[in-house]
């Protein structure tokens, strides 16, 4: 039987690597999603959509589908599910690896405020404007509700739901965006600072580039730590060297 390889997904690289495992052969690939979004895109291989239920049920999960390993490549910021698989994991002994591609870094121009949290970042934007272009996700605009004295600009796949602040504009759009898509919506909107999470990745950097070149000063949250003693691999192909597989 071929073994079986659990991707956690929800990134583009949960993607791409299901995609280049199912084109290697020689083994079953299944991704899983919470389901956050209504349509996700086409996915590779068998999909299973909603939580497992904490670590237990995930730790039953791995046992009862024969799992193999298991590749945690969701967000950098999907911080309970990362906890549980390594919990579970642990738990049944299944060999498992985070895919974790590296942060962003600031360059020369660039006017970044590192924070520890949304929390931090909100506090922090009465002093650097008054128009402020949000792209820290909608699960994330609770954090900014009592803001009222700002103007928010908010862009997000799916409709944002409250609490957010009073003075927000929503913008729906799935990315990836280009530097001059992103210059056109901060000269457009006329945004005067960006929130961000770190990210990383190439997806949607197009914005601090956008940021650097407009001088606009960037609140950027720092990611949340991994837990204790997990393997990680930066990008798909060092997942594939872990699996003992050679990148096609
Ligand atoms: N956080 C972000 O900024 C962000 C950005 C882009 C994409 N995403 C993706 O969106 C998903 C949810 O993110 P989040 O920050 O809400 O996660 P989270 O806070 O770490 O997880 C909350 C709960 O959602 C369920 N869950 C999360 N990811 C799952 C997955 N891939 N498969 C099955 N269940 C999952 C789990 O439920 P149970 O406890 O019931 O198992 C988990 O306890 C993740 O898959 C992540 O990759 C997140």
């Amino acid at each position: 039987m071929s073994p079986h390889v659990l991707i956690l997904g929800g990134t583009g690289e949960a993607r791409e690597l299901a995609a280049a495992l199912l084109a290697h052969g020689g083994v079953r690939v299944t991704t899983s999603l919470a389901g956050r979004v209504a349509r996700p895109g086409a996915i590779t291989g068998e999909v299973r959509i909603g939580g497992f239920g904490g670590s237990d049920g995930l730790t039953d999960w791995l046992r009862e589908q024969h799992v193999d390993a298991l590749v945690d490549a969701t967000h950098p910021f999907a911080e309970t599910i990362t906890a549980n698989a390594a919990r579970a994991t642990a738990a049944t002994g299944v060999p498992a690896v985070v895919l974790r591609r590296p942060g962003w870094q600031p360059g020369p121009g660039d006017r970044w405020h590192s924070v520890a949290s949304l929390a931090e970042a909100a506090d922090l934007l009465p002093r650097l404007g008054r128009r402020i272009f949000l792209t820290t996700g909608r699960m994330g605009l609770a954090a900014f509700a009592h803001v009222t004295d700002r103007h928010f600009v908010v862009r997000s796949v799916e409709p944002p739901q409250p609490p957010m602040p009073p003075h927000t504009e929503v913008l729906l759009a799935r990315g990836p965006f280009t530097v001059a898509d992103e210059s056109t919506l901060f000269h457009d909107h006329r945004i005067e600072v960006l929130v961000t999470k770190d990210s990383g990745g190439r997806a949607t950097s197009a914005k601090l580039t956008a940021a650097r070149d407009l001088r606009l000063p960037v609140v950027i949250v720092r990611r949340p730590p991994l837990p204790d003693g997990v393997t990680t691999a930066p990008d798909v192909s060092g997942v594939l060297s872990w699996l003992g597989l050679a990148p096609q």
